[in-house]
């Protein structure tokens, strides 16, 4: 099936074209490139041996997605990932989030609708979830009050979706709650190329053990978790890439709207990954403890029974593998995609 993929050069995107392709699907490619370069589509035509079209177009822009529905009127359905992440950056430029991220949404489903394809994954998040709920968290745990920009807006846009599939029940939408995706694919062709400093934990922990940054700040050692250190449900990226062909198997089979989240329901702290990447790969990686970060919870894992029962998806790789994939990506490309 032909399966649009919106943010599609971006680093779950990309992964994501990979297990497209490997289960029989041809993923074409929209992305503005606001965050991802083309190579990482290159690197996707080298590991599958299919080339992924591309458009470089922006989601917000409705004739940019009237021209793709046209040129390819036999889309099966969308899978939404293109949308703006930085948590810190979202707080700092609230309108520039909520535009993005929410009109990306109601354009895309706007020309779906007017195109008759009527299935839709998107990519929410854990940070959906309010901040006092008991661990782990299962679909139907409290959200809401969400502590930044970014979080509103995926609330929103599962708001938005839940709407437009209870307004018609000829639609089927599929919202998949990410805990923290890390890892790269096991080839080191393909990984996250973050911009900048990294604000989230492995690419720091890889960039400190390449060299590029001095040491890791760890962010506060005196919360209640067994090492005093934050606790997160942290999924390899190809099992999260697996997750949407699960779940793209599953719009086929139902309408209506489902959440399901995509974790492996094991927490670790801090200091556990920084110790599992360096046994991992035989290096060191020098950290200081820093105050807590604010905004930051203790300790956030999933449930993930309800995509284990009915999306029939369990993530398979462990911690090791992760610390391992992130390095040899990290290694072979120091730079990401920019060599
Ligand atoms: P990413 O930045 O690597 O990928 C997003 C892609 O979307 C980028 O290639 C970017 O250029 C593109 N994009 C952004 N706005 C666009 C627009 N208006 N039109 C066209 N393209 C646009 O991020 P990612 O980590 O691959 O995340 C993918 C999705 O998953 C995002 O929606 C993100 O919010 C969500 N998510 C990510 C994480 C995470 O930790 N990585 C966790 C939970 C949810
Ligand atoms: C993990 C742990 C930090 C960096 C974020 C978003 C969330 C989702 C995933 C998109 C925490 C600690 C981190 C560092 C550290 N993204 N840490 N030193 O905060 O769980 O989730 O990414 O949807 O929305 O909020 O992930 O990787 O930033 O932090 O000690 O330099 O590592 O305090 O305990 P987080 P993270």
């Amino acid at each position: 099936m032909k399966v649009l993929v919106t943010g599609g050069a971006g680093y779950i995107g990309s992964h994501t074209c990979v297990a497209l392709i490997e289960a029989g699907h041809q993923p074409i490619a929209l992305d503005n490139l606001c965050n991802s370069n083309p190579e990482s589509l290159r690197r996707v035509a080298v590991i599958t041996g299919c080339e992924v079209p591309f458009i470089q177009g922006d989601v917000c822009d409705e004739a940019v997605l009237e021209q793709v529905f046209a040129a390819h009127s036999d889309i099966g359905c969308v899978i939404h990932f293109a949308g703006l992440k930085a948590v810190g950056e979202s707080v700092a430029k609230p309108l520039d989030y909520y535009r993005n991220n929410l009109l990306s949404t109601m354009s895309l489903v706007r020309v779906m609708g007017r195109h008759g394809v009527k299935k839709i994954i998107f990519s929410s998040s854990a940070t959906v979830y309010a901040a006092d709920n008991e661990m782990p968290l299962r679909e139907d745990s409290k959200t809401g009050s969400c502590t930044n920009p970014y979080g509103w807006s995926k609330y929103m846009c599962e708001q938005i979706l839940r709407d437009v599939a209870k307004a018609d029940s000829a639609w089927s939408v599929v919202l998949l709650r990410y805990f923290n995706p890390v890892g790269a694919h096991p080839s080191g062709l393909m990984g996250e190329h973050p911009n900048g400093i990294p604000s989230n934990l492995m690419p720091f922990i890889s960039q400190t053990a390449v060299g590029k940054r001095e040491k890791l700040s760890i962010f506060g050692n005196d919360y209640d978790t067994p090492d005093g250190t934050g606790v997160r449900d942290y999924i390899h990226v190809v099992d999260l890439a697996r997750g949407h062909v699960a779940a793209v198997d599953h719009l086929l089979r139902h309408s209506g709207e489902a959440v399901f989240n995509l974790g492996t329901g094991r927490g670790c702290s801090v200091l556990e990954l920084v110790h599992a990447f360096e046994e991992a790969n035989g290096v060191t990686v020098p950290y200081t403890i820093a105050p807590r970060r604010s905004g930051d919870l203790a300790t956030c894992y999933a449930d993930p029974t309800k995509s284990h029962t009915e999306l029939g998806w369990q993530a398979q790789y462990d911690r090791v593998d992760m610390c391992r994939d992130t390095w040899n990506w990290q290694r072979k490309n120091p730079n990401g995609y920019d060599e």
